[in-house]
């Protein structure tokens, strides 16, 4: 059975130009008081503390796609279904937003045909353009050899994935069989960090602020209806679901008791969360942990569990460990959940991949 690496990230040629052209958050620089530090990656809303403002380091793993191969091949992962890593495009203007999409995913399209059999993508969408051109791309990315479905990010057109405008978009992936890869990128309000957020680098708002935005953005999308709108509809959830396999109960209790939605009528004819997770959710199994696959495997079930690495983030911190922590870390977690090459193990690590994307 194939090892499948579904959460695996890239920053194509067509994107580091665009990044490495600008001065405000997000962009790739480096920053002259201090050369040894090379060049930095400034992405997230957080990077505003002492500890945060240089972003983190960024070398070629990030997008030369035959460093990329190279990692494949040192960890064992026979195929990596790619994506485009957070902002995606979500930051840029209406007006050239869908043009950059087509160049962006034309740029890995070609990096998968490069090296068949071993890469497959997740494309991108141009969020901030008008709603046809959006679905205009979905068609499109329908057509290409290598592409499997979108990556996107919690906020939508603007206002979050429970936005009754997305619905023309949902209804293009939908009727395409493609999945959203669903991942985070906007964490919380820094406050929620505190005034010593700075002592602690970027460990709240990625352990913490990454996966609460997940489970926000999906809850919302079940509280909006979007699964009883689209029943067939698949998303993929980033870091085996945020937190959602865990509070999936809290959240079936409180909606279940909410006088409100009793009042709207809201309570009647609707799919539980227990239904979506079982039916329309996947989850990626990079949790790190054994708590974190065995609530994802509870809820969701083996069958919808995907080995990932989320490379090339989490990189060693010393020179000349080969392996990374980060990728035995997880395949470690999946071994001793669920047995050394038992079948359960092999399908999480690539035979559910396998089948569900049609690799
Ligand atoms: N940090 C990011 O910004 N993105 C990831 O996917 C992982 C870590
Ligand atoms: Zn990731």
């Amino acid at each position: 059975m194939p090892v499948v690496d579904v959460h695996t990230h890239m920053y194509p040629p067509a994107y580091m130009k665009l990044m490495r052209s600008r001065d405000k958050i997000p962009y790739v620089r480096s920053f002259p008081d201090d050369p040894a530090a090379g060049d930095r990656l400034v992405i997230l809303p957080a990077e505003d503390t002492a500890s945060t403002t240089r972003g983190r380091p960024i070398g070629r793993e990030y997008f030369d796609v035959n460093e990329k191969i190279a990692f494949m091949s040192k960890h064992g992962i026979d195929v990596s279904v790619i994506s485009l890593a957070n902002p995606w495009l979500d930051w840029l203007p209406s007006d050239t937003a869908a043009e950059t999409a087509r160049l962006v995913n034309d740029d890995v399209e070609s990096m998968c045909a490069q090296h068949e059999g071993r890469l497959y993508a997740f494309g991108t969408l141009p969020l901030s353009a008008p709603a046809e051109q959006i679905v205009q791309e979905v068609s499109r990315l329908a057509t290409l050899d290598h592409h499997r479905g979108v990556v996107m990010g919690t906020s939508g057109l603007g206002s979050g994935l429970d936005d009754p405008a997305l619905d023309p978009m949902y209804a293009a992936i939908d009727r395409t069989g493609q999945l959203i890869f669903l991942h985070p990128h906007y964490g919380l309000p820094t406050s929620v960090y505190g005034e010593r957020a700075s002592d602690y680098g970027h460990v709240l708002p990625l352990a913490l602020g990454f996966p609460l935005e997940t489970t926000i953005a999906v809850t919302r999308m079940l509280l909006s209806g979007v699964w009883d709108r689209f029943p067939r509809l698949q998303v993929l959830l980033a870091h085996s679901g945020g937190t959602l396999p865990f509070l999936a109960g809290r959240i079936e209790s409180c909606i279940a008791h909410d006088a409100h939605l009793k009042k709207e009528g809201k309570l009647g004819n609707r799919r539980d969360v227990w239904d979506v997770l079982k039916n329309n959710i996947y989850l990626d199994a990079v949790i790190y942990g054994e708590a974190g696959l065995k609530a994802a495997v509870d809820t969701s079930g083996a069958e919808r569990l995907m080995f990932g690495t989320d490379h090339p983030f989490f990189p060693p911190l010393d020179e000349g460990e080969d392996e990374w922590l980060s990728v035995k870390l997880n395949s470690q977690a999946v071994r001793s959940t669920f047995g050394n090459n038992t079948k359960i193990a092999e399908a999480i690590m690539g035979g559910n991949a396998k089948q569900i994307l049609r690799l």
